[in-house]
């Protein structure tokens, strides 16, 4: 079945990430594609060391012992990326900036895996930082030929303490409509 694979950040179990990921997966499944929410906790995702080995071993990273090369295969099997994280301090957490930098340059070193994949962000906070955090994020979307969907608003909910973000509604919505999106742009594709 076709996938979408989404990457939750957040260390936090049952944190506000968390439960937009699970509103954005169980719209991409209402849309007839599988979605899996991959968690971040617990793992301690490493940054790029600037090895160049990708290249000499294409599909790979050269940093093995973290769980982010597991990762990298179920992307290659994917046909959407969502990636989500609280925002912290302004931006996307750092584990999460690691992961798509290492996961860039192994798309890159290779077959381009990443090419023409569906997909966006999604960011979560307290009071501030959203729409810069996302903007950092797509970067990574651009620069690898993949393919954005929007929403209503920003991909965005408010919310500071565990579950506190159920009571965005709107924030819910949005990333709702979001997941409903990309899984349309894999399904059009498709056919
Ligand atoms: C280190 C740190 C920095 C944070 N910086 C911001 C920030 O810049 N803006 C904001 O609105 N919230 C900030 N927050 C709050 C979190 O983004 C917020 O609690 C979010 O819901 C956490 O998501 P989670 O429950 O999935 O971990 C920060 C939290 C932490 C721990």
């Amino acid at each position: 079945m076709t996938k979408v694979i989404i990457l939750n950040s957040s260390p936090r179990a049952n944190g506000n990430t968390e439960i937009l990921c699970r509103e954005c997966a169980d719209a991409i499944e209402k849309s007839g594609l599988e979605a899996e929410i991959i968690s971040f906790r617990g793992k301690n995702i490493r940054s790029c060391i600037a090895c160049n080995s990708c290249k000499k071993n294409p599909g790979k990273c050269a940093i093995d012992d973290d769980g982010l090369n597991e990762i990298i295969e179920k992307i290659k099997e994917a046909k959407g990326l969502i990636v989500a994280s609280p925002v912290y301090f302004g931006t996307a957490r750092g584990d999460l900036m690691s992961a798509i930098q290492r996961i860039s340059m192994v798309s890159y070193g290779g077959d381009r895996f990443l090419s023409k994949m569906a997909g966006g962000p999604i960011a979560v906070g307290r009071r501030g930082g959203h729409t810069s955090t996302i903007q950092e994020l797509l970067m990574f979307y651009f620069i690898n030929d993949m393919i954005v969907a929007g929403s209503d608003y920003w991909n965005i909910a408010f919310g500071k303490a565990r579950e506190e973000v159920t009571e965005d509604e709107e924030g819910i919505k949005t990333i709702r409509k979001f997941g409903e999106n990309v899984a349309m742009i894999i399904n059009s594709l498709s056919h």
